[in-house]
Parts: structure tokens; C-alpha cells; sequence
């Protein structure tokens, strides 16, 4: 067995094109309570405080979620998987399931969780990609303030290196987080919101923004350090970060207020991240942005240098959609962010214009010195009105063109010189959807959530197709 995975670990090392799906602990494992795990934010924001309930009007949790934590369930999805012909999986790890109560005593039982899904993908010659990091924080830490904490670095770098020594002789692909932005800036901002019952849990001050400054910054420094010491044991594989990528369109165009919003929203929301790592420096307009709101937000050139020094191998590119912009004095920093308009086919995350997936990739080559680039998520939501299930069959025509159309544009960027080594759909099933719990299905695996029938989707065959067709890609 041991020589087998070994090679098979040799064989993933080698530069190939990946063609993946990806998952978040949280969205897919359940098992809440399972085998010594501690509690995270998430079984707090659900069960005591029912969060969803001001996004969906019901009470979603994760508790069972898709009842991944099961090995039965896992491996009858892992044969979907093998049936599709990806050759990697992109999963997170549930913090509190390792570390109980975030630091300190490990749990021996949650690392052999972990342990036993990395062999089972091995042995199905799926490569295993650890997400460290995908939002489930340990409730213990969340209640220490979280990442707005200066010691969560620490917090961090101690999980990570439990993570690293344990799993990097078989993983050889690490992120260090996913999404800091949407993290910091959205979901969690709005779950706080469901929790104070605000009247309306969208609307977020400009003051709020500035204090979260300081949280992206305690996590891209400890991205950093945590990139620093994976080297530093010498593991053989490769690390990197996980940003979301929301290009900005201007609501109108000729109104020059729309445009210098869009400018504030991509700052925010692209630039912040890329520039900190690749110009050792976050954007200026930003930065006195945050600065006006939050006058202690202040970064050290030491700090600032230590981002810059240990950058990520590759970066894993998250991609749904644009977003228009309009000039709004009450949204934060004046840009208020529209996830539709009126002239496009309406999608949960945006309108759908894989033609932004070309230009993003191609920005961040010309703009950052051509990087490593996976794409680590790229999917559609579209509701219960494209999914049509009939008997065994579901048809879902909109996500099945959607991705048809995003992979065409991404393997154009390859052709056209970026240097994109994967792709990773999100997501393989229908999963728990955060604030708005299972009303949102992003699987090219349809699941019924309460006897846990996979059915896979016409997408998931015109995925299988794409793989098939594009061996050496
Ligand atoms: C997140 C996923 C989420 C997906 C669809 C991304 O922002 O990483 O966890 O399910 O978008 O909304």
C-alpha cells in the first residue's frame, strides 16, 4: 500500500494539467459533534443565533450537511468522482476537528478523519488539495475576537504546522485561505448582522469596513509566515492562497461617480491582495480609505515586507461573476454592489459573463509577473428554476452552458499564455450554502437532503465530456 501511494504521490508532483471539483468542510461534512470535534463559529452562527433565518426565513444548519464526515458516504461520492475523471479534489479542514479548542491539545480522532480521506483519494488516484482555511473558525478562538486578534497569526501558524507535518508527506498542494474577502468583508459581517437582528442585515458601515482592515491584515501575515514555515520543512510540494475575483463594471458608465466607485469596489476587492503580495505595498486609495474610518489601522514596511518575501507558489483563482457598481452614499465606501442587472441571465453570484473570466486571467499575468494560476472555484447557482428533476434525470441547462462557456474561456487565457495549471468546479454536490443554507444549489451532483440520494446532473456529464476531450490540456 505504502509504495503505492508513493508513487501516486510522484505522479501528482509532476506538472499535469488538474481537472477537479472542490468543497468547504463546512458545506459538505456534518458530523458536528463527531468524534472530540469542538464547536466553530458556524455551529454557533446556525444553532444558537439561526442566522440563515434572516437571509431564507428558515433554520439551516450544517449539522448533517451532505454527511460527508461519513467514509460510507464519501466513498460511494468518491466513485462519482472517479466516474467523472477528475484527477484532484480540493477540500478544507474543519480547525476544531485538529485542534478542539484551537490551540493546544490536538485531537487524534479528527486527524485520522483527514488521514483516511487522503488515502482513499490516493488510492483513487484523485490528489488530494488541503484548503486550511475556509471559514469554520474554532468558537473558542471567534470568542477571543477572532481574526481581528493580533494573536490569531500565532493561532494560525500553530494549526497549520500540525496540518503540514501530519498530511505534507502525501499533500502537495496547500491554500493557506479561501477568500479573505468575501470572508471577511461579507459573510461574515452580515452573519454578526443576523445575530444583532438588525433590521436590515445587509447594510454594513463604513467604520465596520475599517476595523476589518486590520482582520485581512492579521491574515495575510499569517498566510505569510504559515507559506514560510512549509518551506522551511521542506515537503517537496507546493502552497498558495485562494482569493475571490469580482471584476467591477460601472452601474453607468458615463456618470463618472459609478466609475470612481467601481475603482473603490476593485481596490477593495482585487488589487488589496495581489498588490500586498506581488508589490509588497496595499493599494493607496484603499489604505486612506480604510485609514478615514479606522485611524489605527496602520502597517509596518516590516510587515509589509514579510507578505512580499514569502509569496505563494501559485494563486488559486476564485470566479463567478462580475459585479456592477453604482455610487451610493450608504453602501461602505460609497459602492454599492449589484449582483445582477436587469439585461443578463440571473445568477446567486452575478451575472453570467465568462468573456470577465478571459480578461481577469490575462490582468493578473500582464499586472503581477504571469503567477501560477489555479482555478480553485468557478460555478452557477441558479436556484430551483434550472434545476428540473424528473425521475433519475436532472437537467440543468444553464449551469451546463455556464460551464461549457467558462472553461472555454479559461483554456483560451492558457493558450493565450497564462500560466493556468487546473481548474476546480465548484461544487461536485449540492451543498449548505452559508447564509442561505440548502436554497442554493451549486452541484453538478444533485442532492435530496434528506435521504442523501446523489443524482448526478446533466452538467456533471458535460463535465465528464470536457475532461475526457481535454487530456493533455
Ligand atoms: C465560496 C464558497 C461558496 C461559493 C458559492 C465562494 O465564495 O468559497 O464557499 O459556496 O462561493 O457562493
Amino acid at each position: 500500500m505504502a509504495t503505492v501511494i508513493c508513487r501516486k504521490i510522484i505522479m501528482f508532483v509532476q506538472d499535469k494539467f488538474l481537472w477537479g471539483v472542490a468543497s468547504a468542510a463546512y458545506q459538505v461534512e456534518g458530523g458536528y459533534q463527531a468524534d472530540g470535534k469542538g464547536r466553530s463559529n458556524w455551529d454557533a452562527y446556525t444553532n444558537d443565533y439561526q442566522v440563515t433565518k434572516a437571509f431564507i426565513d428558515k433554520q439551516h444548519t450544517g449539522n448533517v450537511a451532505i454527511n460527508f464526515y461519513e467514509r460510507s458516504q464519501y466513498l460511494r461520492d468518491m466513485a462519482l468522482m472517479k466516474q467523472l475523471g477528475v484527477n484532484a479534489y480540493r477540500f478544507s479542514i474543519t480547525w476544531s476537528r485538529i485542534l478542539p479548542n484551537g490551540t493546544g491539545e490536538v485531537n487524534s480522532q479528527g486527524m485520522a478523519y483527514y488521514n483516511q480521506l487522503i488515502d482513499d483519494l490516493l488510492a483513487n488516484d484523485i490528489e488530494p488539495v488541503i484548503t486550511n482555511f475556509h471559514w469554520d473558525l474554532p468558537y473558542k478562538l471567534q470568542e477571543r475576537g477572532g481574526w481581528s486578534h493580533s494573536d490569531s497569526v500565532h493561532w494560525y501558524v500553530e494549526y497549520t504546522n500540525v496540518l503540514f507535518t501530519n498530511y505534507g508527506d502525501r499533500v502537495k498542494k496547500f491554500i493557506t485561505f479561501n477568500e479573505p474577502f468575501i470572508y471577511l468583508f461579507f459573510i461574515e459581517l452580515l452573519a454578526h448582522n443576523a445575530i444583532a437582528k438588525k433590521a436590515n442585515p445587509y447594510a454594513i458601515s463604513n467604520e465596520t469596513y475599517g476595523k476589518q482592515a486590520e482582520a485581512v491584515h492579521h491574515l495575510l501575515l499569517a498566510s505569510a509566515i504559515a507559506t514560510q514555515n512549509y518551506y522551511q520543512l521542506n515537503l517537496g510540494g507546493v502552497i498558495g492562497i485562494t482569493l475571490s475575483f469580482t471584476p467591477t463594471i460601472p452601474l453607468d458608465a458615463n456618470n463618472i461617480k459609478d466609475v470612481q466607485a467601481a475603482t473603490v469596489f476593485d481596490g477593495l476587492h482585487n488589487r488589496w491582495f495581489l498588490d500586498a503580495i506581488y508589490k509588497g505595498k496595499y493599494p493607496d486609495d484603499i489604505v486612506k480609505l480604510h485609514q478615514k474610518y479606522n485611524p489605527a489601522f496602520q502597517v509596518s514596511a516590516k510587515d509589509m515586507q514579510l507578505i512580499a518575501a514569502h509569496k505563494p507558489d501559485f494563486i488559486g483563482v476564485n470566479f463567478y461573476a462580475p459585479a456592477y457598481i453604482k455610487a451610493d452614499a450608504s453602501a461602505p465606501y460609497g459602492a454599492e454592489w449589484f449582483s445582477t442587472n436587469p439585461d443578463e441571465v440571473k445568477m446567486f453570484n452575478g451575472p453570467v459573463r465568462p468573456e470577465h473570466l478571459y480578461q481577469l486571467l490575462v490582468w493578473i499575468k500582464n499586472e503581477y509577473g504571469n503567477p501560477t494560476i489555479y482555478i480553485t472555484e468557478n460555478g452557477a447557482g441558479f436556484g430551483a428554476a434550472d434545476e428540473q428533476l424528473n425521475g433519475n434525470i436532472v437537467k440543468d441547462p444553464l449551469r451546463t452552458d455556464y460551464i461549457k462557456r467558462h472553461i472555454d474561456s479559461a483554456l483560451q487565457a492558457k493558450r493565450d499564455g497564462v500560466d493556468l495549471r487546473g481548474y476546480f468546479l465548484w461544487s461536485f454536490c449540492d451543498n449548505f450554502e452559508w447564509l442561505f443554507g440548502y436554497d442554493k444549489r451549486f452541484g453538478i451532483v444533485y442532492v435530496d437532503f434528506d435521504s442523501q440520494q446523489r443524482t448526478p446532473k446533466q452538467s456533471f456529464y458535460a463535465y465528464q465530456q470536457i475532461i475526457n476531450e481535454s487530456p493533455g490540456e
